[in-house]
């Protein structure tokens, strides 16, 4: 029985008792009852009360591909090529980059329930439970390398901080290069993947995560402080978005930046990324491998350049596998 079976009986939070979960799925109460073990083993919390039945604390919205359609504007469902839906995948980047070597193109997207090897940036993992979060991987095209690309992951950032704002979550910030932050704590993340030809014709994976409702237990090998938007949204007494709206949000903020991202490059998008800054005018440290260098955070040049102002005067310092921190 996949996972999904007994999930859209128990995705509106209210209770079900063992027997007619049983009835309305044909199967015994033990196999419902072997179900929901696999359900808690996703993460799931699944609340049982003697009398009641079964169910999940505050529902859940599973993804669902007409819905996120409803809500992509006139320019996102124009470019919107393909929206894969998938139950779990080792990571939406990798089944992106797996869907261009089959010949996919511009505006194909994977999205999953669950990531079993989610990927973050600096070799890391991404944090991915089932039916909590969003995990995105949009497919571009470009014909000008990696050149062209320059600023595209800071550009997504903004791009992803406006979709969260349409969406009742206001003031998340960047932090250079490709994070997004609420209050200082990651609500969400940003990786890029290219392949082709890094001097000519390539196509780039846009790869975005974002925290919706991660469970805490789940969330234990995150090494710096998180949050999500159900956490953001509590806390302002506000709905939170549902998960396909949000996603429909942020694909009507993202499929037009990577269809037009090569025209202009992120000189377009350098003012609106300054806004957004966290660090702007702190003192941070940047750490590649065991380096480490120490200055003042003073916003991004047109190529997305860090722009460090240190005591050997304003030097520009590019992504890649650079972390920032503020300083003690
Ligand atoms: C980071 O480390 O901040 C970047 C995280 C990027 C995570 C997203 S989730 C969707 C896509 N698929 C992946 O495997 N990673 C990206």
């Amino acid at each position: 029985m996949p996972k999904t079976i007994l999930l859209p009986l128990l995705a509106n939070g209210e209770f079900h008792s063992g027997q007619d979960l049983a009835n309305a799925l044909g199967v015994s109460r033990t196999a419902v009852w072997k179900q929901l073990q696999k359900l808690e083993g996703l993460g799931l919390a699944i609340e049982s009360v003697k009398g009641r039945g079964y169910r999940i604390p505050g529902g859940i919205e599973l993804l669902c591909e007409s819905q996120v359609r409803a809500g992509l504007n006139e320019q996102g469902s124009a470019l919107l090529t393909e929206l894969a839906v998938a139950e779990a995948v080792d990571s939406t980047n990798a089944e992106a980059l797996r869907k261009i070597e089959q010949g996919a193109g511009a505006g194909v997207v994977c999205t999953a329930e669950q990531q079993t090897a989610g990927r973050g940036r600096r070799g890391r993992a991404w944090v991915s439970p089932y039916a909590r979060n969003l995990y995105l991987s949009i497919v571009g095209e470009f014909t000008q390398g990696a050149a062209a690309l320059e600023g595209l992951s800071l550009a997504a950032g903004v791009a992803v901080a406006r979709a969260l704002e349409k969406s009742g979550v206001p003031q998340v910030q960047l932090k250079w290069p490709n994070d997004i932050l609420l209050g200082g704590a990651k609500l969400g993340g940003i990786l890029l993947e290219m392949v082709g030809d890094a001097a000519g014709s390539c196509q780039v994976v846009v790869g975005v995560g974002v925290n919706v409702a991660m469970p805490a237990a789940t969330a234990a090998p995150i090494e710096q402080d998180w949050t999500d938007v159900a956490t953001i949204s509590s806390a302002a007494g506000v709905a939170a978005p549902g998960r396909n709206a949000l996603l429909a949000a942020l694909l009507n903020e993202l499929l037009p930046l990577v269809d037009n991202f090569e025209a202009g490059g992120f000189a377009l998008w350098q003012e609106a990324w300054q806004k957004l800054d966290a660090h702007a005018g702190k003192p941070v440290v940047l750490t590649t491998g065991s380096e480490q260098l120490a200055g003042i955070a003073r916003g991004v040049n047109e190529r997305g350049a860090l722009q460090l102002e240190t005591t050997l005067g304003v030097q520009s310092v590019f992504g890649g596998e650079i972390s920032l921190r503020v300083s003690e």
